[in-house]
């Protein structure tokens, strides 16, 4: 036998090879496209911390998800930025705040896409946290802020939502919202749930993106320590209970092995977040010429792909489906 035994670059000689017998497969059906909304018209407001990010008034949100679509793209998740803010977070359920506006034109102008909306009170509470506070004002409370979500939750179903994806790490937030969207008649209406979502430092432009840092305190208390792994998986398996549709791991970069365990353990759509923290290193190294956008990017989408997600959020979604139409 010739040294070496096995010659592995045999299929490595070409790009018809390559493409071949490649394992992972990229499509801009996989990508989930986060747009932020704000009040006004014609607005397009550029997100410092995150370089090709912005955020959209009503108009300009339909125009940029008209677009998607035609790159291929197959869903948006919605996020607000309220003009006011207040304790109980309630413009997270006013059904004419920014969100539900912003619903209503999409579906009005690209009626096959998929919206989703983030179900969350961290943009529209005064104090920046994802719930409602208990009396004493030093924590989130629970059980109050369930029905906050539900509210919110419906509130985007009847604009036309055909997904609710609660972020707030709330336990029992998914049969909240499922048995306040069946009781409302919206058994069509997906549940996304943000099931194993960690207190991450990956999360810092995105606060920038949806000013809504919390005031006092961090995440700690709802969101999931960074260390755990079965902790996630139990996540994973409640929402299962609870009625969700697809799960989510968040975010997706150092959470890959999350996701490998998530895949093996739950027949579930597996979505992961490619969270701004991730998005805006690579902007940065890449304004500095210290890597190159385009194939870190693809790297770092197919790795998530590699690791299990059926799709992935991110906000390279439309880039990368140029990239790789
Ligand atoms: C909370 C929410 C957050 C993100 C999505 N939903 C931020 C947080 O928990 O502080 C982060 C997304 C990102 O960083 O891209 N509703």
């Amino acid at each position: 036998m010739p040294f070496p035994l096995t010659r592995l670059r045999r299929l490595r000689r070409s790009s018809a090879w390559r493409s071949l017998v490649r394992e992972t497969t990229l499509a801009p059906g996989d990508f989930i496209w986060p747009i932020f909304v704000r009040p006004g018209k014609r607005v397009r407001r550029p997100v410092a911390s995150m370089p090709g990010v912005f955020q959209f008034s009503v108009d300009e949100a339909a125009r940029e998800a008209a677009e998607a679509f035609r790159l291929g793209i197959r869903a948006v998740i919605l996020f607000g930025i309220p003009a006011v803010k207040d304790a109980r977070g309630s413009g997270a359920y006013d059904p004419k705040g920014g969100v539900p506006q912003a619903i209503r034109a999409i579906r009005v102008a690209v009626p096959e896409l998929v919206v989703m909306a983030d179900v969350c009170c961290c943009e529209y509470t005064d104090h920046g946290h994802c719930g409602i506070l208990d009396k004493a004002r030093t924590e989130v409370d629970n059980d109050a802020t369930l029905a906050v979500l539900a509210q919110a939750a419906v509130a985007y179903a009847a604009a036309g939502a055909q997904c609710v994806a609660p972020s707030a790490m709330m336990d029992g937030q998914v049969r909240s919202i499922r048995e306040a969207l069946d009781r409302d008649g919206r058994g069509d209406v997906a549940v996304l749930a943000y099931a194993a979502k960690f207190a991450s430092g990956f999360y810092g432009p995105f606060r920038d993106a949806a000013e809504s840092p919390p005031k006092f305190g961090d995440r700690s208390g709802y969101q999931m320590d960074p260390a755990n792994i079965r902790e996630a998986l139990r996540e994973i398996e409640s929402d299962r209970e609870e009625g969700a549709d697809l799960v989510m791991v968040k975010p997706a970069l150092a959470y890959l092995d999350v996701i490998r365990a998530a895949r093996e353990r739950t027949d579930l759509p597996l979505c992961a977040y490619n969270v701004s923290g991730e998005y805006s290193m690579i902007k940065a190294a890449a304004e500095r010429g210290w890597c190159d956008e385009r194939r870190c990017a693809l790297e770092v989408l197919t790795a998530i792909r590699r690791a299990g997600a059926d799709a992935i959020l991110t906000y390279w979604a439309k880039d990368a489906a140029k990239w790789i139409g």
